[in-house]
């Protein structure tokens, strides 16, 4: 066959079969003429990789046909020497609309290069048809097996899920839609991985996240108005207190109280000089260095903290250490906690308050942390003695596991 504008060169053997199947069929049936387009298609395709780029299946021009081949409304044409008339005839098609709208033609572009770069994947559902509440003032533990999608929960509660994951459903704070408000002046997320300027000292990460939350703000303005009910009662705060509160609520300083404050609490005062470090520039230890991260989220005003595997590389007393100062800030200051911990030791399972389980996307169990041993022993699962409860709790949500209680 030969098209007529431009593919002299392009000898394919086809001609018989086509003219053949042009008898039987008709032309006018679109079938037809779509197997005639896939029939030319594949011929384009047989060509070697150098000749294929130069050949295409375009429309035909309607005015010109005079024998029965040109009849055909499609050809193969060299692109290389298209006339004036076919380029317009290609761009017309390309654009598939009579107007200006180049959306069809773009949009085709794109999904051609997006059907390469993200192949037919099977769909994996992370989280399904989870729902719960996590109440403040109480502690609530995350227990899952790797995999279950405790990273994602805490993400999706934080509001910085991925933004490729498809989502459905909502999180709300206090009844509240996370659009109605910025929920990253709300609540922080802990994350699982350290991610710090390794030339920084501990000390100087501390007060570089606590001035960009704004912690003594915070401190300033909860001060000034509770001064002045104070006066207006009559009622005379502990010194020590006072002093601490006004110290903190300090504005423009670099160095802060509220980094000595978690210096302190996560025990990190011996290193509070040390650089961070990085893969680069030795630093601060594994154990420190998940501290500091842990730091960098609760040296600001935040009262809602999502906290991932902050026990990773840390020895079982300082994990009991940190869980239980931050036990005493829920407690104490009404925050919402969540933290996800891996394997924790019985004493620290047993600061807890309230308990959620997932497996492989699905909540198993929330609720308080004493009636869990209960609600597992309603269904068949007993502890056996001289068995930590997490642990066990853990193995039963284990897929392969639960047939040994
Ligand atoms: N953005 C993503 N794209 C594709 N898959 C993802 C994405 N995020 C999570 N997953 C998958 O979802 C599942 C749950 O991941 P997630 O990180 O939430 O688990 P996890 O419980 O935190 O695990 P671990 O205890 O190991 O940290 C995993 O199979 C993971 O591969
Ligand atoms: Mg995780």
């Amino acid at each position: 066959m030969a098209a007529s504008s431009g593919s002299e060169y392009f000898e394919i053997d086809m001609e018989g079969d086509m003219f053949q199947r042009q008898g039987s069929w008709g032309m006018d049936a679109p079938e037809a003429r779509e197997d005639e387009r896939e029939l030319m298609w594949a011929s384009v395709e047989r060509l070697p990789s150098v000749r294929r780029q130069h050949f295409a299946v375009v429309q035909r021009d309607s005015q010109s046909s005079f024998s029965q081949a040109q009849s055909l409304p499609f050809e193969v044409v060299d692109v290389r020497r298209l006339d004036r008339a076919a380029r317009e005839r290609v761009l017309n098609k390309a654009f598939a609309t009579t107007n200006q709208d180049n959306y069809n033609l773009l949009s085709g572009i794109k999904s051609r290069f997006d059907r390469l770069l993200q192949p037919n994947r099977p769909t994996l559902t992370i989280l399904d048809n989870v729902s719960g509440v996590i109440k403040p003032g109480r502690m609530t533990l995350l227990l899952g097996p790797p995999g279950s999608g405790k990273t994602t929960l805490l993400l999706a509660l934080a509001g910085k899920l991925d933004s490729n994951l498809k989502k459905c459903g909502e999180v709300t704070y206090n009844g509240c839609p996370l659009n109605k408000f910025v929920v990253q002046r709300t609540s922080a997320y802990i994350s699982q991985i350290d991610k710090h300027i390794g030339e920084l000292t501990v000390r100087e990460t501390l007060d570089f996240a606590a001035r960009c939350q704004g912690a003594s703000n915070n401190w300033a303005e909860c001060l000034k108005d509770l001064a002045k009910l104070e006066r207006e009662k009559n009622i005379r705060p502990s010194p020590e207190i006072d002093a601490f509160m006004k110290v903190a609520s300090v504005k423009g300083r670099k160095a802060n109280l509220a980094t000595d404050y978690t210096l302190k609490v996560l025990g990190l005062d011996v290193c509070s000089d040390t650089m961070v470090g990085s893969d680069m520039v030795r630093g601060v230890s594994g154990g420190q260095k998940k501290r500091v991260t842990t730091g960098e989220m609760i040296v600001g005003p935040r009262k809602t903290l999502f906290m991932d595997e902050i026990s990773t590389g840390l020895d079982s007393s300082t994990t009991f250490q940190i869980v239980k100062c931050m036990l005493n800030f829920v407690h104490q200051m009404e925050a919402t906690v969540l933290v996800s911990l891996l394997q924790p030791a019985p004493e620290t399972f047993e600061l807890f308050d309230d308990l959620i389980l997932l497996s492989e996307g699905h909540i198993i169990y929330q609720g308080p942390i004493e009636k869990s041993l209960e609600f597992f022993q309603t269904i068949g699962f007993t502890i056996p003695s001289r068995k930590g409860v997490a642990d066990f709790l853990q193995e039963v949500i284990f897929d392969s596991v639960p047939f040994m209680y």
